[in-house]
């Protein structure tokens, strides 16, 4: 039986077009989701666009056009972008979407009836940036941390929620990783968080009408981060009735970066709770990209755009440089010249290369009247799939790619010690096993990458004389087996693969 897997990426401010940071979390999910479906796991995978509140609001007044126009064409971009770095979404969520806002309503009113948002009067310090009211402890010299700017003071007539009625449940899901969060660096973070006990939140607005409407109170919007959580559900076409969650739900994944992790281990849960619906398995954070040592920024002006990158690398290179710039979960810096340098050696000289030699040599082979001979060597291949497919599961994805790329050194490594076309020119036997390995071997390394170069990988096998489409179909066990290349393989050059910059 296949297992489900359900995974997310936050959805996205449209304050802005979307910069490689986005395209990093869209990427890594776009991953894991295409080697779940490889692996035959039941999978549905959810990103979208944020499109109410403050600081979309303000935007759109800025730039002088309706709110709704302006979500319009900027959520149009996202979709255009995650398009251009061949995304695999099932679904792409819009929270400005009429069934969308019905659901918000319908869990809203809920949880309203039940008690568990109340009126009251809320005061403090706002970050617009952030959409989150801040506390003293999290200033940095009375400054945003993550925006620099100073928060306003807010006094509102508001609806509260009642989190710290979910406080001690949650806690102790956190702890018993029953909602896991990853790495165990953050787990710790959060839990110290948790030792006071969660506060009750104000959860409506009133000083921007860019939101769903309260149903009980047409003067108030809902505050942003309910509407936007509730996507991972509206989603997956859930109409807001609390107690009964959609087929796919939990999410196995809500992937992210630290700047929403409090938000998303603590109002996430508690609404969750509120509304009667289990909780997602895993929290997921991954490590935060400053470009150049800075924190990407409109006013140093070093936001990176993914279209740069394709432009420069291709769209399976930009997808390759991004998952393989820094340890998944850690922060890093990168640039450009470490781009270019990672690209030369690992695709232009290392995969594309292989690649081309192999074909090369084969043909050469074959026009000596030699053939490929069929070895017997399914177990070190069968290690490489088990350390990939254990790598990838546990969201470790610079290392899967890691793994891939010792393969190809093997490889180059083997061309280099065994001399091929001296083989092929005495004609020795023994170099139709060896090419039939590097061929081989080549086949497993194009589906490992699979999730990674969906493109590339493709050519890859259609050089080997395999149908890309046909081949995707086999169930995972029987695709990974040692021994799929025909004897009589149908091996056919191609294109440079990665062309050298
Ligand atoms: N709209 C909210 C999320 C609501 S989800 C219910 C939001 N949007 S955001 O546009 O600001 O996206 C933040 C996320 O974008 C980060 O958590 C991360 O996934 C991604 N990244 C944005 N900049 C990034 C980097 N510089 N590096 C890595 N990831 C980055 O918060």
């Amino acid at each position: 039986m296949s297992n489900k897997f359900y995974i997310t990426t936050p959805i996205y401010y449209i304050n802005a077009k979307p910069h490689i940071g986005s395209a990093y979390t869209t990427i890594a999910a776009d991953v894991l989701a295409r080697f779940h479906r490889m692996i035959g796991d039941d999978t549905f995978f959810l990103t979208g666009t944020d499109e109410h509140g403050e600081k979309n609001e303000a935007i759109a007044k800025k730039e002088n056009i309706d709110p709704q126009e302006y979500s319009d064409k900027m959520s149009a971009e996202f979709e255009l972008t995650w398009d251009s770095l061949n995304i695999s979404n099932d679904n792409f969520i819009r929270t400005t979407n009429k069934k969308h806002k019905q659901a918000v309503q319908k869990a809203l009113q809920y949880m309203y009836d039940k008690g568990y948002i109340y009126k009251g009067e809320h005061s403090g310090l706002y970050c617009p940036g952030c959409e989150q009211y801040k506390t003293e402890k999290d200033l940095d010299k009375g400054l945003c941390p993550d925006h620099k700017t100073k928060p306003k003071v807010v006094s509102e007539e508001s609806y509260m929620f009642k989190m710290s009625a979910f406080s001690n449940k949650i806690k102790k899901a956190i702890e018993k990783d029953e909602l896991l969060i990853t790495p165990k660096s953050k787990k710790k973070e959060i839990l110290s968080f948790y030792k006071d006990g969660l506060k009750d939140i104000s959860f409506s607005r009133t000083n921007t009408t860019w939101g769903v409407e309260l149903p009980w109170d047409k003067k108030q919007v809902s505050y942003v981060w309910p509407d936007a959580f509730l996507n991972y559900l509206t989603g997956l076409d859930w109409s807001g009735t609390a107690g009964k969650a959609p087929k796919m739900w939990p999410a196995n994944v809500h992937l992210m970066s630290k700047d929403i992790l409090r938000v998303h281990a603590t109002i996430w849960p508690a609404m969750l709770l509120a509304l009667d619906l289990p909780l997602p398995k895993e929290l997921f954070i991954h490590g935060f990209f400053l470009v150049d040592g800075h924190k990407m920024s409109k006013s140093i002006g070093n936001v990176i755009s993914p279209d740069e990158l394709i432009k420069k690398y291709g769209v399976d290179g930009s997808r390759y440089l991004l998952m393989s710039a820094t340890p998944f979960g850690h922060d890093g810096d990168i640039s450009f010249q470490k781009f270019d340098e990672k690209y030369n050696a690992d695709l232009a000289n290392g995969l594309g290369n292989l690649v081309a030699r192999s074909l090369t040599l084969t043909l050469k082979l074959f026009d000596a009247g030699l053939k490929l001979k069929k070895t017997d060597d399914s177990q070190e291949i069968d290690k490489a799939w088990k350390s990939y497919s254990n790598k990838l599961e546990n969201i470790e994805i610079d290392k899967a790619l890691k793994m891939v790329n010792e393969q190809i050194q093997y490889l180059d490594g083997l061309i280099t010690k065994t001399k091929p076309w001296e083989l092929i020119k005495t004609k020795s036997a023994k170099v139709e096993k060896i090419m039939y390995n590097i061929l081989e071997t080549i086949y497993h390394i194009s589906l490992m990458l699979l999730p990674f170069m969906p493109e590339t990988s493709d050519k890859i096998l259609e050089s080997l004389g395999i149908d890309p489409t046909k081949e995707k179909k086999k169930n995972f066990k029987d695709l990974t087996k040692w021994g799929r290349l025909s004897e009589k393989a149908k091996v056919k050059k191609i294109d440079i693969l990665f062309p050298r910059i």
